[in-house]
């Protein structure tokens, strides 16, 4: 049975990557996410605050020295390690430790909102030896004077300064807060993305009323936010030029197997393997090939984006006449 995929024109030996996670800073965590089957690995995001922390310090220090003041340099936090503990520096180190660490590729992350000198920084992540970068676009438009044009313009400026700064291929990740979403996965393609990851998930606070206090947490995704990123998935498959990663409430093989049948080029998991270990994704893997098998596919490319909008003899299904249809029939689960 043939896993085997291609991601970003990198060969992968499944379908299967962990995405972005506080763990994946730990070579043993890499190591055992490869022994149970991963196809590659994406490291946990470095933050442009991180990035522009470090350059103030150091500009800081710089300044200090030219003043012959180096008591004034205590004001200033000496690192920028950001919320998992890896400065910029010491991120650099991990790649190089874990490309060592594992044979499969290693993904690193760079996450930010604007465009500036930050992104500068994929260029060295790129020599650090990153098989391919995947930038985080985590962005909330809390200016509501900012347009949907002025956003995905946002977007588009940052990818563009990012290609410029690195030859490796490079993944988007996105949210789908987008007016046309398609339309800006066709233009981001046309501008240097090699593949989006579908889609990021945006960590809104919520109230506490006994408090009445602003609460805030990461809460790992369970089953019910897959159809956002599916219907994106089968909507887009074969139809912007891109490799798709599907990111977003994989907890079995049959999530995965319902990825691959919208179109995913890779199916990525977090939340299932902070719930259950590492060891989870053979079992997912075991799934998917136990499914193929009964169902007589040969390899994953015979079944990707079978049920994709493109491929489908029900396109109204993605649309309006479902909607319709769905309400004359009433509420399930
Ligand atoms: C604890 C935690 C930390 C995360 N850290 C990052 C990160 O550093 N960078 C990033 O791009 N995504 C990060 N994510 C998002 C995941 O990579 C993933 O996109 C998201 O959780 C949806 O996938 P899932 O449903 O399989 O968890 C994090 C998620 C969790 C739960």
């Amino acid at each position: 049975m043939l896993l085997a995929t291609q991601y970003l024109g990198l060969s992968l030996k499944n379908p299967l990557i962990a995405s972005a996670a506080p763990l994946n800073a730990q070579l043993d965590h890499l190591r055992a996410l490869e022994d149970a089957g991963a196809a590659a690995v994406v490291l946990p995001s470095l933050f442009q605050e991180q990035i522009e922390a470090e350059a103030a310090i150091h500009e800081h220090i710089m300044n200090s020295a030219a003043h012959n003041s180096p008591e004034a340099s205590t004001y200033f936090p000496q690192t920028a390690s950001g919320p998992y503990g890896v400065g910029p520096d010491a991120y650099l180190d991990l790649i190089h430790r874990a490309r060592a660490a594992v044979a499969i590729p290693v993904i690193a992350s760079l996450n930010g909102s604007s465009e500036a000198g930050w992104i500068e920084y994929a260029k060295m992540m790129q020599q650090a030896g990153a098989h391919a970068i995947e930038l985080n676009m985590y962005f909330i438009p809390i200016d509501i004077e900012l347009t949907g044009q002025n956003i995905e313009d946002r977007y588009v400026g940052i990818l563009a300064a990012a290609r410029r700064a690195v030859s490796i291929p490079l993944a988007l990740k996105v949210s789908p807060q987008v007016s046309a979403f398609g339309n800006l996965a066709q233009r981001l393609h046309a501008n240097g993305a090699d593949g989006l990851v579908l889609f990021n998930r945006l960590l809104q606070p919520d109230i506490d009323l006994a408090t009445l206090r602003l609460t805030q947490g990461v809460h790992l995704s369970t089953r019910a936010e897959m159809p956002l990123s599916l219907s994106w998935i089968a909507l887009l498959a074969g139809r912007c030029g891109a490799s798709l990663a599907a990111s977003t409430g994989v907890e079995e093989a049959d999530d995965v197997i319902k990825y691959l049948l919208a179109g995913a080029d890779v199916v990525m998991t977090t939340s299932a393997l902070l719930r259950h270990g590492a060891g989870h994704l053979t079992g997912l893997l075991n799934g998917l090939e136990t499914w193929m098998e009964a169902r007589q596919f040969a390899s994953v490319s015979d079944l990707r984006g079978l049920m994709s909008w493109s491929r489908s003899r029900h396109k109204e299904f993605y649309g309006r006449p479902s909607y319709m249809k769905m309400l004359e029939t009433g509420v399930t689960g």
